[in-house]
Protein backbone atom coordinates (compact mmCIF):
# COMPACT_ATOMS: atom_id res chain seq x y z
CA UNK A 1 0.00 0.00 0.00
CA UNK A 2 1.56 3.21 -1.12
CA UNK A 3 2.50 5.10 1.71
CA UNK A 4 1.07 8.87 2.58
CA UNK A 5 3.86 11.38 1.53
CA UNK A 6 5.94 12.73 5.06
CA UNK A 7 4.31 15.98 5.92
CA UNK A 8 7.22 18.49 6.72
CA UNK A 9 7.67 22.06 7.32
CA UNK A 10 8.75 24.67 4.51
CA UNK A 11 12.16 26.01 4.50
CA UNK A 12 12.55 29.29 7.04
CA UNK A 13 11.94 32.21 5.00
CA UNK A 14 14.65 33.98 4.12
CA UNK A 15 16.52 31.07 3.98
CA UNK A 16 20.20 31.92 4.64
CA UNK A 17 22.61 30.07 2.70
CA UNK A 18 26.06 29.76 3.73
CA UNK A 19 26.96 26.99 1.19
CA UNK A 20 26.99 29.95 -1.85
CA UNK A 21 29.71 31.44 -0.17
CA UNK A 22 32.10 28.52 0.27
CA UNK A 23 34.74 29.73 -2.15
CA UNK A 24 34.83 32.97 -1.75
CA UNK A 25 35.15 33.41 1.85
CA UNK A 26 38.28 32.35 2.61
CA UNK A 27 39.48 33.43 5.97
CA UNK A 28 42.85 31.97 6.40
CA UNK A 29 45.67 31.29 3.84
CA UNK A 30 48.73 28.29 4.03
CA UNK A 31 51.59 28.86 2.09
CA UNK A 32 55.15 27.83 2.01
CA UNK A 33 56.26 31.48 3.60
CA UNK A 34 54.47 30.46 6.56
CA UNK A 35 57.06 28.13 7.36
CA UNK A 36 59.78 27.12 9.63
CA UNK A 37 61.91 24.11 8.30
CA UNK A 38 63.71 22.15 11.18
CA UNK A 39 67.29 21.04 10.04
CA UNK A 40 69.03 18.25 11.82
CA UNK A 41 72.72 18.19 10.93
CA UNK A 42 75.75 15.75 11.88
CA UNK A 43 79.02 15.47 11.45
CA UNK A 44 79.12 12.59 8.49
CA UNK A 45 79.12 12.31 4.96
CA UNK A 46 76.29 10.92 4.68
CA UNK A 47 72.31 11.59 5.79
CA UNK A 48 71.02 8.96 7.82
CA UNK A 49 67.13 8.37 7.96
CA UNK A 50 65.37 8.51 11.40
CA UNK A 51 63.29 5.97 12.00
CA UNK A 52 60.27 7.33 13.82
CA UNK A 53 60.14 10.16 11.41
CA UNK A 54 59.86 8.79 7.51
CA UNK A 55 61.44 11.43 4.81
CA UNK A 56 63.23 12.95 7.63
CA UNK A 57 67.23 12.52 7.80
CA UNK A 58 70.13 13.65 9.55
CA UNK A 59 71.96 15.47 6.63
CA UNK A 60 75.51 15.72 6.16
CA UNK A 61 77.32 19.01 7.45
CA UNK A 62 79.13 18.75 3.73
CA UNK A 63 76.42 17.86 1.18
CA UNK A 64 72.83 17.54 2.66
CA UNK A 65 72.37 20.46 4.17
CA UNK A 66 73.53 22.19 1.47
CA UNK A 67 70.95 20.43 -1.00
CA UNK A 68 67.84 20.41 1.49
CA UNK A 69 68.40 23.82 1.81
CA UNK A 70 68.48 24.85 -1.73
CA UNK A 71 65.51 22.15 -2.43
CA UNK A 72 63.37 23.73 0.08
CA UNK A 73 64.41 27.57 -1.33
CA UNK A 74 63.26 26.56 -5.08
CA UNK A 75 59.76 25.58 -3.13
CA UNK A 76 59.51 29.04 -1.48
CA UNK A 77 60.36 27.60 2.22
CA UNK A 78 62.55 30.45 3.25
CA UNK A 79 63.09 29.98 6.77
CA UNK A 80 64.91 26.94 8.85
CA UNK A 81 66.31 26.24 12.17
CA UNK A 82 68.91 24.20 13.11
CA UNK A 83 69.45 21.14 15.18
CA UNK A 84 72.82 19.59 15.61
CA UNK A 85 73.53 16.04 16.67
CA UNK A 86 76.76 16.32 19.11
CA UNK A 87 78.88 13.15 19.03
CA UNK A 88 78.96 11.53 22.63
CA UNK A 89 82.80 12.78 22.94
CA UNK A 90 81.62 16.37 22.74
CA UNK A 91 78.50 16.19 25.43
CA UNK A 92 79.60 17.49 28.96
CA UNK A 93 77.41 18.00 32.05
CA UNK A 94 78.35 21.31 31.68
CA UNK A 95 77.28 21.63 27.67
CA UNK A 96 80.16 24.04 26.83
CA UNK A 97 80.54 22.05 23.13
CA UNK A 98 77.24 24.66 23.30
CA UNK A 99 79.42 27.75 22.67
CA UNK A 100 82.28 26.44 20.86
CA UNK A 101 82.40 28.78 17.69
CA UNK A 102 83.46 25.78 15.43
CA UNK A 103 80.79 23.82 16.90
CA UNK A 104 78.16 21.93 14.11
CA UNK A 105 75.60 24.64 14.60
CA UNK A 106 78.00 27.49 14.41
CA UNK A 107 79.50 26.61 11.32
CA UNK A 108 75.91 25.26 9.65
CA UNK A 109 74.60 28.42 10.01
CA UNK A 110 77.61 30.15 8.56
CA UNK A 111 77.62 27.39 5.41
CA UNK A 112 74.00 28.53 4.96
CA UNK A 113 74.77 32.46 5.34
CA UNK A 114 77.08 32.21 2.60
CA UNK A 115 75.67 30.55 0.19
CA UNK A 116 72.03 31.53 0.69
CA UNK A 117 72.33 34.87 2.47
CA UNK A 118 67.97 35.85 2.04
CA UNK A 119 67.22 32.49 3.69
CA UNK A 120 66.19 33.30 7.38
CA UNK A 121 68.48 30.74 10.22
CA UNK A 122 66.81 30.42 13.24
CA UNK A 123 68.10 28.46 16.07
CA UNK A 124 68.09 26.36 19.24
CA UNK A 125 69.03 27.74 22.02
CA UNK A 126 69.37 25.17 25.07
CA UNK A 127 72.17 22.48 26.28
CA UNK A 128 70.35 19.43 25.95
CA UNK A 129 72.13 18.56 22.25
CA UNK A 130 75.47 19.25 24.20
CA UNK A 131 75.02 17.93 27.63
CA UNK A 132 75.67 14.26 28.26
CA UNK A 133 72.74 14.24 30.95
CA UNK A 134 70.14 15.29 28.46
CA UNK A 135 68.78 18.22 29.81
CA UNK A 136 68.02 21.42 28.70
CA UNK A 137 70.04 23.12 31.75
CA UNK A 138 72.62 22.06 33.68
CA UNK A 139 72.21 19.40 36.74
CA UNK A 140 73.42 19.45 40.01
CA UNK A 141 74.90 16.36 41.48
CA UNK A 142 71.39 16.45 43.68
CA UNK A 143 69.03 16.34 40.64
CA UNK A 144 68.26 20.26 40.47
CA UNK A 145 68.17 21.88 37.28
CA UNK A 146 70.39 25.07 37.85
CA UNK A 147 68.01 27.50 36.20
CA UNK A 148 70.34 30.78 37.14
CA UNK A 149 73.86 28.80 36.05
CA UNK A 150 72.27 27.76 32.75
CA UNK A 151 71.18 31.20 31.52
CA UNK A 152 74.70 32.32 31.39
CA UNK A 153 75.28 29.35 29.58
CA UNK A 154 72.60 30.03 27.08
CA UNK A 155 73.58 33.67 26.66
CA UNK A 156 76.76 32.62 25.57
CA UNK A 157 75.13 30.22 23.12
CA UNK A 158 73.25 33.29 21.58
CA UNK A 159 75.85 35.36 21.25
CA UNK A 160 78.55 32.76 19.57
CA UNK A 161 75.02 31.74 17.26
CA UNK A 162 74.91 35.63 16.15
CA UNK A 163 78.28 35.30 16.03
CA UNK A 164 78.01 32.71 13.19
CA UNK A 165 75.35 34.66 11.58
CA UNK A 166 72.08 33.55 12.59
CA UNK A 167 68.93 35.85 11.93
CA UNK A 168 67.00 34.57 15.17
CA UNK A 169 67.87 32.72 18.14
CA UNK A 170 65.16 30.79 19.78
CA UNK A 171 65.55 29.47 23.14
CA UNK A 172 64.19 26.16 23.93
CA UNK A 173 65.30 25.18 27.62
CA UNK A 174 61.95 27.46 29.25
CA UNK A 175 64.77 28.34 32.24
CA UNK A 176 62.87 31.45 34.03
CA UNK A 177 64.39 34.93 32.87
CA UNK A 178 66.24 33.76 29.83
CA UNK A 179 64.41 36.40 26.84
CA UNK A 180 65.41 38.93 28.91
CA UNK A 181 69.11 37.81 29.77
CA UNK A 182 69.71 36.76 26.06
CA UNK A 183 68.42 40.09 24.56
CA UNK A 184 70.71 41.92 26.60
CA UNK A 185 73.76 39.88 26.07
CA UNK A 186 72.96 39.95 22.05
CA UNK A 187 72.67 44.01 22.22
CA UNK A 188 75.72 44.20 24.69
CA UNK A 189 77.85 42.28 21.94
CA UNK A 190 76.15 44.42 19.18
CA UNK A 191 73.50 42.13 17.95
CA UNK A 192 70.23 44.59 17.68
CA UNK A 193 69.29 43.27 14.84
CA UNK A 194 69.53 39.79 15.99
CA UNK A 195 65.46 38.56 16.96
CA UNK A 196 64.22 36.03 19.08
CA UNK A 197 61.61 33.77 18.97
CA UNK A 198 61.31 32.41 22.91
CA UNK A 199 59.24 28.83 22.99
CA UNK A 200 57.10 30.55 25.50
CA UNK A 201 54.77 28.00 26.16
CA UNK A 202 56.29 24.73 25.95
CA UNK A 203 54.74 21.54 27.64
CA UNK A 204 56.56 18.53 28.99
CA UNK A 205 55.07 16.32 26.11
CA UNK A 206 55.29 13.06 25.16
CA UNK A 207 55.47 14.30 21.44
CA UNK A 208 58.91 14.63 21.51
CA UNK A 209 60.12 11.32 21.35
CA UNK A 210 60.96 10.80 17.54
CA UNK A 211 63.29 13.73 17.65
CA UNK A 212 65.17 13.16 20.92
CA UNK A 213 65.54 9.71 18.61
CA UNK A 214 67.06 11.78 15.98
CA UNK A 215 69.77 13.76 18.22
CA UNK A 216 70.09 11.40 20.50
CA UNK A 217 69.32 13.72 23.49
CA UNK A 218 67.19 11.88 25.93
CA UNK A 219 67.91 12.51 29.88
CA UNK A 220 70.05 9.74 30.71
CA UNK A 221 71.35 8.31 34.30
CA UNK A 222 74.15 9.44 34.91
CA UNK A 223 77.21 8.49 37.00
CA UNK A 224 76.53 6.88 40.35
CA UNK A 225 76.11 9.20 42.97
CA UNK A 226 74.46 11.39 40.72
CA UNK A 227 70.42 12.19 40.42
CA UNK A 228 69.04 12.92 37.27
CA UNK A 229 65.29 13.92 36.24
CA UNK A 230 64.16 11.36 33.83
CA UNK A 231 61.57 13.64 32.43
CA UNK A 232 61.78 17.70 31.87
CA UNK A 233 58.20 18.50 34.02
CA UNK A 234 60.40 20.60 36.38
CA UNK A 235 60.76 23.40 33.57
CA UNK A 236 58.47 22.88 30.59
CA UNK A 237 55.44 23.36 31.60
CA UNK A 238 52.16 20.90 32.71
CA UNK A 239 49.77 20.03 29.81
CA UNK A 240 46.97 20.76 32.47
CA UNK A 241 47.58 24.48 32.30
CA UNK A 242 46.03 26.93 29.87
CA UNK A 243 46.56 30.17 32.19
CA UNK A 244 50.03 29.63 33.16
CA UNK A 245 50.86 30.25 29.39
CA UNK A 246 49.61 33.59 29.19
CA UNK A 247 52.12 34.34 32.63
CA UNK A 248 54.76 33.25 30.48
CA UNK A 249 54.18 35.09 27.10
CA UNK A 250 53.78 38.48 29.28
CA UNK A 251 57.01 37.28 30.84
CA UNK A 252 58.57 36.96 27.66
CA UNK A 253 57.14 40.33 26.05
CA UNK A 254 58.29 42.17 29.12
CA UNK A 255 61.40 40.52 28.52
CA UNK A 256 62.02 41.25 24.33
CA UNK A 257 61.15 38.56 22.92
CA UNK A 258 59.95 39.00 19.07
CA UNK A 259 57.91 35.72 17.90
CA UNK A 260 56.38 33.66 21.13
CA UNK A 261 55.89 29.93 20.25
CA UNK A 262 53.50 27.12 21.28
CA UNK A 263 54.62 23.65 21.86
CA UNK A 264 53.59 21.21 21.07
CA UNK A 265 50.89 22.45 17.95
CA UNK A 266 47.82 20.15 17.66
CA UNK A 267 47.06 19.35 20.89
CA UNK A 268 47.89 22.95 22.22
CA UNK A 269 45.30 24.97 19.13
CA UNK A 270 43.58 26.57 22.38
CA UNK A 271 46.47 27.87 23.43
CA UNK A 272 47.84 29.30 20.23
CA UNK A 273 44.48 31.00 20.21
CA UNK A 274 44.79 32.04 23.67
CA UNK A 275 48.19 33.98 22.90
CA UNK A 276 46.92 35.15 19.75
CA UNK A 277 43.89 37.00 21.74
CA UNK A 278 46.46 38.20 24.47
CA UNK A 279 49.23 39.68 22.88
CA UNK A 280 50.19 41.64 19.44
CA UNK A 281 53.36 39.57 18.96
CA UNK A 282 53.54 37.27 16.02
CA UNK A 283 53.05 33.49 17.49
CA UNK A 284 54.62 30.39 16.04
CA UNK A 285 53.44 26.53 16.34
CA UNK A 286 55.51 23.87 15.97
CA UNK A 287 54.21 20.77 15.14
CA UNK A 288 56.70 18.71 16.73
CA UNK A 289 58.07 15.23 15.79
CA UNK A 290 55.63 12.89 17.46
CA UNK A 291 52.90 14.70 15.17
CA UNK A 292 54.84 14.07 11.67
CA UNK A 293 55.47 10.50 13.28
CA UNK A 294 51.14 9.61 13.34
CA UNK A 295 50.41 11.25 10.13
CA UNK A 296 53.27 9.44 8.82
CA UNK A 297 52.67 6.26 9.99
CA UNK A 298 48.53 6.12 9.54
CA UNK A 299 49.65 7.20 5.83
CA UNK A 300 51.77 4.55 5.36
CA UNK A 301 48.88 2.37 6.50
CA UNK A 302 46.92 3.70 4.14
CA UNK A 303 44.55 5.04 6.64
CA UNK A 304 44.49 8.96 5.80
CA UNK A 305 45.45 10.35 2.98
CA UNK A 306 48.57 11.82 3.73
CA UNK A 307 48.44 14.84 1.40
CA UNK A 308 44.77 15.91 2.46
CA UNK A 309 45.66 15.42 6.03
CA UNK A 310 48.88 17.32 6.42
CA UNK A 311 47.49 20.46 4.34
CA UNK A 312 44.35 20.30 6.68
CA UNK A 313 46.16 20.16 9.75
CA UNK A 314 48.81 23.01 8.72
CA UNK A 315 45.80 25.13 7.53
CA UNK A 316 44.30 24.74 11.02
CA UNK A 317 47.99 26.00 12.57
CA UNK A 318 46.69 29.40 11.27
CA UNK A 319 43.38 29.14 11.82
CA UNK A 320 44.06 28.97 15.52
CA UNK A 321 45.82 32.00 15.05
CA UNK A 322 49.76 30.97 13.86
CA UNK A 323 51.45 33.37 11.86
CA UNK A 324 54.38 31.00 11.47
CA UNK A 325 54.31 26.78 11.65
CA UNK A 326 57.73 25.12 12.30
CA UNK A 327 56.88 21.75 10.77
CA UNK A 328 59.13 18.67 9.17
CA UNK A 329 56.41 18.68 6.91
CA UNK A 330 57.55 22.14 5.06
CA UNK A 331 59.26 21.05 1.69
CA UNK A 332 56.48 17.79 1.04
CA UNK A 333 53.74 21.05 1.90
CA UNK A 334 55.34 23.26 -0.40
CA UNK A 335 55.54 20.30 -2.92
CA UNK A 336 52.09 19.82 -2.88
CA UNK A 337 51.02 23.37 -2.98
CA UNK A 338 53.18 24.14 -6.09
CA UNK A 339 51.64 21.05 -7.58
CA UNK A 340 47.70 22.11 -6.86
CA UNK A 341 45.98 24.21 -9.68
CA UNK A 342 44.66 26.40 -7.12
CA UNK A 343 47.32 26.40 -4.38
CA UNK A 344 45.86 29.09 -1.98
CA UNK A 345 42.93 26.69 -1.42
CA UNK A 346 45.04 24.94 1.24
C1 LIG B 1 65.06 20.67 23.14
C2 LIG B 1 64.07 20.62 22.03
C3 LIG B 1 63.14 19.60 21.87
C4 LIG B 1 62.44 19.87 20.70
C5 LIG B 1 62.95 21.05 20.16
N1 LIG B 1 63.96 21.50 21.00
C6 LIG B 1 62.91 18.37 22.68
C7 LIG B 1 62.78 18.47 24.13
O1 LIG B 1 62.41 19.49 24.71
O2 LIG B 1 63.08 17.43 24.75
C8 LIG B 1 61.36 18.98 20.17
C9 LIG B 1 60.96 19.14 18.77
C10 LIG B 1 60.16 18.02 18.22
O3 LIG B 1 59.73 17.09 18.92
O4 LIG B 1 59.94 18.06 17.01
N2 LIG B 1 65.64 21.83 23.48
Amino acid sequence: MARSPTPYPPPPSPLPRPQNFRRSIRENFLGPEHFILPIFVHDDDKNVPISSMPGIERLSFDNGVMDYVAKAKSLGVNQVVIFPKTPDNLKTSTAEEAFNPNGLSQRTIRAIKDKFPDIEVYTDVALDPYNSDGHDGIVRDDGVVLNDQTIEYLCRQAVSQAEAGADCVAPSDMMDGRVGAIREALDANGFQEVSIMSYTAKYASAYYGPFRDALDSAPRAGATGRVIPPNKKTYQMDPANLREALREAELDEMEGADIMMVKPGLPYLDVIRYLKDNTTLPISAYHVSGEYAMLKAAAERGWLNEKDVALETLMCFRRAGADIILTYYAVEAAEWMAGDAMPRLY
